[in-house]
């Protein structure tokens, strides 16, 4: 890469992109989405917090085994329960980093952590100390750097670059710094701390005040070579800093940055499908990069400046960053071998032949009702929530909706709860509200409908429409998806799933709850 430094890309879409309420994902999904960050050439992949659950240590191993080239990391608290944990779930990696932080601020030690400063910088050098029995990749982090006294900041720093740490990580925890602001944070630290030039210098940033990317493009113009991120910005509250808007900031405006990443940019938009897929977060049509609408040209004079030369309006090329341009990649005619190796090229595996199958089979129903598949439709098809897991105690057996105007919508369901097949019928306000109705009366799940939407995948009539219901009970929240041609049966499907996920939903612990 010329004689440019090398910017780490440090992808948390696994831990803080999790902590998004509803955003929660199995095993399976984290390995699914870590593969394909590891296509895509991420640095390091946050993997999760080991010590929150048995399920979260199980996804953190899962991934330490299934991802070869980029480094798995795990978090822990400087603690050392969550470090020997970490320490076990990351066992069998390639390449591994434990990253262990604690709060700095003088609200966060005083309210949050009780704690004197002092005793705060003995536990963060204790807790280096510790994870380097494990390994000698070893981030730590000042939580709510950016509130945090600088003098305290760079004691902190200074004793832990002495104790091993080989990466400090400055977070914006709370999005409150401006990018004037932080990048002078930035390069001050690195001035003032004096081993500094033995580690490097990474950006953590929330987007609270929509200044996620903008705060760690100014703190990587101002010395940091690591930024942690996630795919479509997703995270804690406003998210964290989005890894599309990261990474291509960087590589148009390479006239203003002496780093650039080594990251497959041509993989982000099938990155930004999976994860949304996955989590049931939509990305908005207005998004930069990953948006529908991001290279679309609607007005007559933009169009026509775009035919003559593409520079005079397009400052980056749709295929650059993975846009296909909405290719026919199936029809009703093509074989199995073909469909799995077009999944393949998207990242995506089979974990058996009668998933493969499966999956296969419903590609045949989606190809009679729809002439044209495109990637976005195969995407849609693999999705946890289309294929009908074994583990799922709810399944929709078969429904029967009505809608007639003049007439009072009604909706017929079978489900099979637990292998056992029960129906109810209902009458709502349109299709939908029926069929939700008639759910609930076989399930009483107690939840609460927060949200409902649905976007098509592709356009035209015949488009899948992918629907998201998000529920709550009790506190707990869970997003559930269902794609269809049909979108009542897709709503009917988006809210099984999501059923299913909260009947599975286990506790864990937030890593950032205050536990010392
Ligand atoms: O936002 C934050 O401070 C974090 C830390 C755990 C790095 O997520
Ligand atoms: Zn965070």
């Amino acid at each position: 890469m010329s004689s440019k430094d090398k910017l780490i890309i440090f992808d948390t879409t696994l831990r803080d992109g999790e902590q998004s309420p509803g955003a929660s994902m199995t095993r399976d999904e984290k390995v699914r989405i870590a593969k394909a960050l590891e296509r895509m050439h991420v640095d390091v992949i946050e993997a999760g917090f080991p010590i929150a659950s048995p399920g979260d240590f199980e996804a953190v191993k899962s991934v330490a085994s299934a991802v070869t080239d980029s480094t798995i990391c795990g978090l822990a608290r400087a603690l050392d329960k969550d470090i020997d944990r970490a320490g076990e779930a990351l066992k069998p990696a390639n390449s591994s980093r434990i990253h262990t932080f604690i709060a700095t601020s003088p609200i966060h030690m005083k309210m949050k952590l009780r704690m004197e400063p002092e005793h705060v910088v003995e536990q963060a050098v204790r807790a280096v100390t510790r994870a380097r029995q494990y390994t000698d990749n070893i981030e730590f982090s000042p939580e709510d750097a950016g509130r945090s006294d600088i003098d305290f900041l760079c004691r902190v720093l200074e004793a832990v670059i002495d104790a091993g740490a080989t990466t400090v990580n400055i977070p914006d925890t709370v999005g409150y710094n401006l990018p004037y602001q932080f990048g002078g944070l930035i390069r001050q630290l690195i001035e003032k701390v004096p081993n500094s030039d033995k580690a490097i210098f990474s950006v953590h940033c929330h987007n609270d005040l929509g200044l996620a990317v903008a705060n760690s493009l100014s703190a990587v113009l101002n010395g940091a070579r690591q930024v942690e991120c996630t795919i479509n910005g997703l995270g804690e509250r406003a998210g964290n800093a989005a890894l599309e808007e990261v990474i291509m900031a960087v590589r148009t405006r390479q006239d203003m940055f002496d780093c650039d990443s080594t990251l497959d940019a041509t993989q982000i938009v099938t990155c930004s499908r999976l994860v949304s897929n996955i989590t049931g977060f939509p990305v908005q049509p207005n998004k930069s990069i990953v948006g529908a609408n991001a290279f679309a040209h609607e007005s007559g004079i933009h169009q026509d400046g775009v035919l003559k030369s593409r520079e005079t309006y397009e400052i980056m090329r749709a295929e650059d960053v993975g846009w296909s341009a909405n290719r026919i990649v199936m029809g009703k005619h093509s074989g199995r071998n073909a469909f799995k190796t077009r999944l393949n090229e998207l990242g995506v595996e089979f974990g058996s032949e009668e998933e493969l199958n499966d999956a296969f089979a419903r590609f045949k129903d989606l190809a009679d009702k729809k002439h044209e598949i495109f990637d976005e439709d195969l995407q849609a098809l693999v999705t946890e929530s289309n294929l009908e897991a074994e583990n799922e105690h709810i399944k929709l057996v078969s429904m029967k909706v009505c809608s007639e105007t003049g007439e009072t919508p009604s909706s017929a369901i079978t489900l099979s709860v637990d292998g056992k097949e029960f129906n109810a019928t209902s009458t709502g306000g349109g299709p939908v509200d029926a069929s939700y109705k008639a759910i609930e009366e076989i399930a009483h799940s107690e939840t609460e409908l927060q949200l409902y939407s649905v976007n098509n995948i592709t356009s035209g009539t015949d488009s899948q429409g992918e629907v998201t219901v998000r529920l709550e009970k009790e506190g707990r929240i869970v997003n559930g998806q269902g794609s269809d041609t049909d979108i009542v049966v897709a709503s009917v499907r988006a809210y099984i799933n999501a059923l299913n996920k909260i009947g599975q939903f286990q506790e864990k612990e937030h890593p950032q709850s205050g536990d010392v």
